[in-house]
């Protein structure tokens, strides 16, 4: 195809702005329009970019061929909705809408849409994660066993009065803006949702009641696998870490470079006599290459017409299982995934 796939982003924040950067570098999209209710937002990424820009966006849908959507969360489904059903392409930043059932409603958009829709979970493109990947499938610590991860900032002054902050457009707290990606990546490497979980959430610092500043889960998978994460607003040092034990050793990922350290992967493999396990690190350069893989990825779906209902079914899941953890969490007890539906 020699034609560029012309694309909007609506909501040039910061996010906006990182999938403006891959829509202008990819050889096969054009960035032709940026929207943001504020003004002065859009016109200053138009100006670097040389594209037009709005401040409403539903005149523009018909303009283009790839619709990105990075706004506050509750503002997402409304778009993405009413850009699948012109049948455009879809990418929706994380999570698929404020709560379960606007998460329902997209994927059933999406299963009638011509288009093709995947929520952005970039985290899955972070080399070493894509290695993580690779390294269970090529069944190097053998069966998982359980999962344990942290993924957490501290917010910044003034947090509370962000749009986080607020119920209204946020869904939720700290679960469901940095608890998607892990209860994402967990959902993937395991192949599926929970059975049951349960979650315990605290307001300990933000004044953000009745949002969550920090979140504590267990998952519960078939085979009694059990995967716990903790996330957190008042993780003063930024943290990712994501640890998956096999029956035959273990595999650590940590950082996700700059803020969060630099990215480093471990491989423990068990020695048949016992003792300390043999050991390998992977260290990968402080350069974030999650938006580019990620927007490769969507673009090479759409050119080569794969339809994207698996991306949409994972995003489901991955609201699906949040929506078990907050009902869990308000009555205090194990919740099985399937009650929710
Ligand atoms: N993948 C990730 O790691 C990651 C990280 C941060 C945020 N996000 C997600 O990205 C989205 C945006 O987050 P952000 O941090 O960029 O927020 P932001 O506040 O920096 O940007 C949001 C932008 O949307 C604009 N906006 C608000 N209402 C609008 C409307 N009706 N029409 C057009 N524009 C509108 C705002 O003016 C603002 O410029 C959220 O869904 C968030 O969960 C993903």
């Amino acid at each position: 195809m020699s034609k560029r796939l012309k694309t909007a982003v609506i909501g040039c924040g910061l996010i906006g702005k990182r999938r403006a950067e891959q829509a202008v570098k990819h050889e096969k999209t054009q960035l032709d329009i940026v929207v943001d209710i504020n003004l002065q937002n859009a016109e200053q990424l138009a100006v670097k970019y040389n594209c037009k820009s709005s401040a409403s966006w539903q005149p523009i849908i018909d303009e283009v061929d790839i619709v990105i959507v990075s706004t506050p969360n509750a503002l997402l489904t409304n778009i993405a909705v009413s850009a699948l059903e012109k049948n455009k392409h879809v990418l929706i930043e994380k999570p698929m809408g404020c709560n379960f059932e606007e998460a329902k409603l997209l994927f059933n958009t999406a299963k009638k849409s011509k288009g093709l829709f995947k929520v952005g979970f970039n985290h899955r493109y972070h080399p070493a994660i894509q290695l993580l990947k690779t390294w269970l499938n090529e069944n190097k610590i053998d069966e998982i066993i359980n999962i344990r991860a942290v993924y957490g900032h501290g917010g910044r002054p003034g947090y509370e009065k962000e749009w986080r902050g607020d119920k209204s457009l946020a869904g939720g707290g700290e679960l469901i803006d940095q608890g998607v990606h892990i209860i994402d990546l967990i959902n993937w490497l395991m192949g599926k949702l929970p059975e049951q979980v349960f979650a315990l959430l605290q307001n300990k610092v933000w004044p953000i009641a009745p949002l969550e500043d920090n979140g504590f889960a267990l998952l519960k998978y078939s085979k009694n696998v059990v995967a716990c994460f903790h996330t957190s607003w008042t993780q003063w040092k930024n943290k990712f870490l994501l640890e998956v034990f096999g029956k035959k050793g273990a595999i650590i990922v940590e950082g996700l470079g700059k803020s969060y350290g630099q990215e480093t992967i471990t491989l423990y493999q068990n020695k048949l006599g016992g003792g300390v396990p043999d050991q390998q690190t992977i260290a990968f350069p402080d350069q974030d290459l999650s938006w580019s893989l990620e927007w490769q990825d969507f673009v090479d779906c759409i050119l080569r017409r794969e339809p994207f209902l698996n991306y949409a079914q994972e995003g489901l899941q991955v609201m699906q299982t949040l929506q078990a953890l907050y009902k869990s969490a308000e009555l205090n007890q194990m919740i099985a995934c399937n009650e929710v539906l």
